[in-house]
């Protein structure tokens, strides 16, 4: 195969493509935000989300350190799209004002979406999406810490997975542990537009691997958090 030279281009984002989840947090009244965020990976039972540091959620998570990543899949995407340029923030900051954000009190009703009460954290989930991952926040880092001038501009958060939820068609026939990939259709941002993923392209010699190996003993009767694949 020749492979043409690659060329170097200096883009301003780097979002290569990313599943896109709402994220849920508790608000000072205590009702819930919702955020479409796409930043996320998960590595075990622990989550790693970057959240803008002027975002509602940011706020409320510094206050409250619980969500709820609530997973959507490709064909809840307009309800998705509905939250885009919104903030629960009321002083909506001067760079989103810039750029055609306003302020949404009630992201659920603006999305028409429904919520439900979740089982270990406060914020509530979306009921309408098929996968719902509770979690406590256990740090919160500063990303370019090492850049002054940079400021303040997005958070790094890690959180521990403390209940999932996942519709009941998706899991794998058999296994009532596992998730059946072949039925999960993840909705998944790429530079700033929305794709769905496209059918499984190969044998995986990493899927060779039994998933409950990743599984380690819990302390205190609790399930405990895996190594990374
Ligand atoms: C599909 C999608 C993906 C997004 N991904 C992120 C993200 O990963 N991190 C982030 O800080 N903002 C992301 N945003 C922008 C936030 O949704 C936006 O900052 C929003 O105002 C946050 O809501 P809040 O202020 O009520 O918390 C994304 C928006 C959309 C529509």
């Amino acid at each position: 195969m020749t492979v043409p030279p690659h060329v170097a281009i200096d883009p301003a984002i780097l979002y290569f493509g990313t599943p896109v989840i709402l994220l849920s947090s508790l608000n000072e009244d205590g009702t819930t935000n919702l955020m479409p965020m796409s930043s996320v990976f998960w590595l075990g039972r622990r989550a790693v989300l970057g959240i803008g540091a002027k975002s509602q959620t940011a706020l409320n998570i510094e206050r409250r350190p619980e969500v709820v990543m609530n997973l959507v899949s490709a064909d809840l995407v307009s309800h998705v799209d509905r939250l885009a340029l919104t903030t629960g923030r009321p002083d909506v900051p001067r760079w989103k004002a810039d750029a055609g954000y306003v302020h949404e009190p009630d992201k659920f009703r603006a999305a028409g979406l429904s919520a439900v009460a979740s089982a270990t954290v406060r914020p509530r989930r979306v009921a309408e999406a098929p996968v719902h991952l509770e979690a406590q926040v256990r740090a919160l880092h500063q990303l370019e810490a090492d850049d002054v001038a940079a400021g303040r501009r997005t958070l790094v958060v890690e959180a521990q997975v403390t209940k999932v939820w996942i519709a009941p068609d998706l899991r794998l026939a058999g296994y009532p542990d596992r998730v059946d990939p072949d039925r999960w259709r993840p909705l998944i941002m790429s530079f700033q537009h929305f794709y769905g993923l496209g059918a499984r392209v190969h044998p995986s010699r990493l899927a060779s691997i039994d998933e409950d190996r990743y599984r380690v003993p819990a302390p205190a009767g609790r399930r405990a958090e895996a190594p990374a694949p």
